[in-house]
This record gives C-alpha cells, sequence and structure tokens, in this order.
C-alpha cells in the first residue's frame, strides 16, 4: 500500500506538470482526490483491512502524500490565477500603479430630465405653463374623469398597480387624469402641460417598463381647432428631431378624445425612407392626441358649447430612447452607473 501511495504521488506530481488550464486542474483534482472514485480516496478505503499497527503508519504516510498533493495543486491553481489577473491587466490596459482619481462629487442630470427640460423650456416659450400631477392617483381623475367608465376595456389595457386598502386609488398610468384637475383648478383659457411618471403592470422586456415618463399637454379656449393641434404639435417634434421632421395623424380611438388621432413622425434615422428603427415604415410612433371630449370639458366644469379645446401625450421615455439610441428601456430605472455616466 505504501508503494502505491508513492506512486500515486509521482504520478499525480508529473500530471500536474502538464495540466494547461483551470479546468484541466479542476478534473486532476477531482480524479486524485474526490470523494467518489478519487485514486487516493479509494485507495484509503483499504486501511480499514489492516493491522492496528500497519494502519498508523500507512495512515501518516497518507496524510503526508495527501498534504503534499493538495499543496502542489494550490500552488498550481494561484499560478493559474495570476495569470489571468495579468491578462485582465494588459487587455484592459490597467495600470495598476497609477494614483486613483478624486472621487466624482458632482452628479448630472438623467436622459429622462434632459428631454424634459429641453421640452419644458420650449413649452414656455409657448405660453404654456408647467404643472405636475399627483403619481398616486385617484380611480376617478385617472380614467372617470376622463370618460373612461369602469367597465370600459380601456382600463384593462392600463392595468396598474392599486393600493391595498384603497381600492379607489391608483399608482397614475397616464399624465392624463392632470387634464381634469388643470381645468377645474385653472378654468379658461388653459395652456399647460404635465411632464411626469407613470406606472403600469408590465409584464417588462426591452420595450415595457413599469415605471416610465409621459408629458402631457392641453389646450382649452374659443375657436380651438383641429388645426392649432398639429401646428403645435409639428413645432414640437421638430424641434425634437430637427426641421425637415414632418407628423402624420391617423385616426385612434381614446376615450377622452373626439376625435382622436395616433401621431407619427418621420423617422429621424432614415429620414422617411425606412430602416430597422421604424420597422421599415419611415414612420414612428410617438404620439397620442385628438380634441377634448365634451364629457371631459364638463367635468372640468367647462361648457363644451362654448369652448372647445386639445389634448396631447407622449412617452419622454420614449422620446429618450430614440434621440439617445437606448435600446432596453430598463436601462433607464436601472441605476446603473456605467450606462448613465453616459449622459
Ligand atoms: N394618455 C394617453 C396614453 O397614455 C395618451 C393621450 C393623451 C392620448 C392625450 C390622447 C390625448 O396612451
Amino acid at each position: 500500500m505504501q508503494d502505491k501511495l508513492q506512486q500515486i504521488k509521482t504520478e499525480a506530481l508529473l500530471a500536474l506538470k502538464s495540466v494547461k488550464d483551470k479546468i484541466q486542474l479542476e478534473e486532476l483534482e477531482i480524479k486524485l482526490l474526490g470523494r467518489k472514485g478519487g485514486q487516493l480516496t479509494e485507495l484509503l478505503k483499504g486501511l480499514k483491512d489492516l493491522s492496528e499497527d500497519a494502519k498508523r503508519e500507512v495512515g501518516q504516510l497518507a496524510n503526508e502524500i495527501k498534504k503534499d498533493i493538495e499543496s502542489a495543486l494550490a500552488k498550481k491553481k494561484t499560478e493559474f490565477v495570476q495569470q489571468e489577473m495579468a491578462g485582465l491587466l494588459e487587455k484592459e490596459n490597467l495600470d495598476i500603479t497609477q494614483p486613483s482619481l478624486p472621487p466624482k462629487v458632482l452628479g448630472h442630470l438623467h436622459p429622462n430630465t434632459i428631454i424634459q427640460n429641453d421640452l419644458e423650456d420650449l413649452f414656455t416659450s409657448m405660453g404654456f405653463m408647467v404643472l405636475d400631477g399627483p403619481e398616486l392617483e385617484s380611480e376617478y381623475y385617472n380614467f372617470s374623469a376622463l370618460n373612461i367608465p369602469a367597465d370600459h376595456p380601456a382600463r384593462d389595457m392600463q392595468d396598474t398597480f392599486y393600493i391595498k386598502g384603497h381600492s379607489d386609488w391608483v399608482m397614475r398610468t397616464h399624465t392624463s387624469p392632470m387634464q381634469v384637475r388643470a381645468m377645474q383648478k385653472y378654468g379658461t383659457p388653459l395652456r399647460m402641460i404635465v411632464p411626469g411618471k407613470c406606472f403600469r403592470n408590465e409584464a417588462t422586456d426591452v420595450r415595457h417598463e413599469h415605471t416610465f415618463y409621459q408629458l402631457e399637454g392641453v389646450v382649452v379656449d374659443k375657436d380651438i381647432s383641429f388645426a392649432h393641434m398639429k401646428g403645435v404639435l409639428e413645432s414640437v417634434f421638430k424641434h425634437i428631431f430637427g426641421p425637415e421632421t414632418k407628423i402624420r395623424l391617423r385616426p385612434k380611438f381614446y376615450p377622452f378624445v373626439e376625435p382622436g388621432v395616433n401621431g407619427e413622425v418621420t423617422c429621424y434615422l432614415c429620414k422617411g425612407k425606412g430602416c430597422r428603427l421604424c420597422k421599415q415604415t419611415g414612420w414612428l410612433e410617438v404620439f397620442g392626441a385628438g380634441m377634448i371630449h365634451p364629457n371631459v370639458l364638463k367635468e372640468g366644469d367647462i361648457d363644451p358649447n362654448i369652448y372647445q379645446g386639445f389634448a396631447f401625450g407622449f412617452g419622454l421615455t420614449r422620446l429618450a430612447m430614440l434621440k439617445y439610441g437606448i435600446e432596453d428601456i430598463r436601462l433607464l430605472e436601472s441605476g446603473n452607473m456605467k450606462f448613465l455616466e453616459q449622459f
């Protein structure tokens, strides 16, 4: 048995010399010391058949050999780790002797905020006021006041987070609840925008997130027409995507506008020729809009026979993604510094 032990050791040290990487090292370790079928382990099972004296003698030798093998393996492992580190340093071109940089004390704006600030400036220059609304909303302002009754399927499309014990409160699914709040508070004439956080119960993926930003706009006055709406939206999107940008309005149903439209802009990447970003259509879908429904004006204590208005809403988050070429919406709320530091 002693001979066998010595043989295992010699062979082990020899095998160790030809080990080329961590995986081979691990394989060798298992082959020698593995609890099931390891050469040494198996051999030592024979100890129990020896006499007491022989047991002691062989046992001692076995321990020494085991230790020798273990330390040879450990040494090799350290070598591999060092090689790996050196490789990494070389690849990343890191100079670990360089003194550290002072910590960054100044933060900077989030991409959503950059877009928001820019649009707030644009809208204030056109005479709009900038309002802020509650993120925890009543079901009334989020849905009912917007002509979306309790049994309306539009509520399913905007499933959100409800608050335990307060079945009439919701995390707002859009910035539209501020339409009626603003009408009630400021009356006519009204020109306002509301940028802010919205929430939906989404199965998140690269295009869907439970938390995102919208910007809502409302104009109410006498003699306000669809043409005013188109003019304002055209100015906004020319400002964002450049002067040659066109907008296209196609009918779409939203319960709180009539008529309602789905708004698209010429794809800023291919200038309307068709590319991957616009799925070869030349157009990017970016907003919803329409003439405010008489029922909504009434909820805002405004007489629809005297006043008209338009409303629009778009995803600030989506605009930030388009502007900066961000492909995964989840990055925006991730707090990932590597991502954020690029802006
Ligand atoms: N609130 C709508 C949405 O989130 C957008 C919208 C706003 C549509 C105003 C029309 C008028 O999808």
